[in-house]
């Protein structure tokens, strides 16, 4: 029985490893799209495409639920996988939705009408195609009016990331938070819309300054897959965890076990 999460590449692991230490008898099959990422410079059909037949690919191996701990992939596939049918007894859940709960601090589930909240000024950063998906501000605004959201595109981290340059990224990082406060001096928070960029935290917190609260994922989601996973206990599939990718599994192996800072090995697809 394994709960499926996907990602392009690497950042879903600051999901999956939220989601380990929220439910530690949960076994997860984890799928990373290495061959493909990043995807976040790809057009939205490229993205559904790629998106869909990676989530059939972990339907095969058994998965029931699968998590797109891909914010890119959330932004262009989700809702049109949702809207085109899904599987019998086959469930996709993304991972904007928690995220902007909390930053609207609101419970889940929550449907009544979209209210002031605190937040007035939030700085979104994430890939090209989620800033053009336009995907956040649109859920944010089923939710709160009256928040003004200043989107900054982050190229070139993922890739960063992806090749281990871990000092590229940091650069890229105070670069892209510069960028974004020539539009946006006061931020008073930040989302961290990617899934990588937690791997990240301390550098954006760094260069935005103590006073803006910086929201990213993890633990959010994996908050929102327990609440889930109670109200739903058998949607836990049938296959066996494991750690799968589509590039080569040495390399991808050696990336995750510096991040996760504990042996994992994946194997092909
Ligand atoms: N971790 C993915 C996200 O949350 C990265 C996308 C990419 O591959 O560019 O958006």
């Amino acid at each position: 029985m394994a709960v499926g999460i996907f990602d392009s590449g690497l950042g879903g692991l600051t999901v999956l490893k939220a989601a380990q230490s929220r439910l530690p008898d949960v076994d997860f099959l984890y799928y990373a799209d290495s061959a493909r990422a990043p995807y976040g410079v790809r057009d939205a059909e490229d993205i559904y495409q790629l998106t869909k037949s990676a989530v059939q690919d972990m339907w095969s191996k058994g998965c029931d639920l699968v998590i797109l701990a891909c914010n890119t992939a959330s932004a262009a596939a989700l809702r049109r996988m949702q809207e085109e049918g899904l599987p019998a007894g086959k469930r996709v859940l993304g991972v904007f939705v928690p995220l902007i709960e909390a930053m609207t601090e609101r419970q889940w589930g929550d449907n009544s009408p979209p209210r002031e909240v605190a937040v007035k000024h939030v700085a979104l950063f994430a890939t090209p195609a989620t800033v053009s998906s336009r995907a956040f501000q649109r859920e944010l605004a089923f939710r709160a009016i009256g928040v003004d959201v200043e989107a900054q595109a982050c190229g070139g981290i993922v890739d960063a990331i992806e090749d281990g340059d871990m000092i590229l990224a940091e650069a890229l990082v105070r670069s892209h938070v510069e960028a974004l406060k020539r539009k946006m001096p006061e931020p008073q928070a930040a989302i961290l819309g990617c899934t990588h960029y937690p791997l990240l935290e301390s550098c954006f917190q760094d260069a935005l300054g103590a006073d803006v609260k910086v929201f990213s994922q993890g633990k959010l989601v994996a908050d929102s897959l327990a609440d889930y996973l109670q109200r739903h206990p058998h949607m836990q599939g049938s296959g066996a965890g494991g750690y799968y990718t589509t590039g080569n599994p040495d390399r991808v192996s050696d990336r995750a076990t510096q991040f996760l800072r504990r042996q994992i090995s994946f194997q092909a697809a």
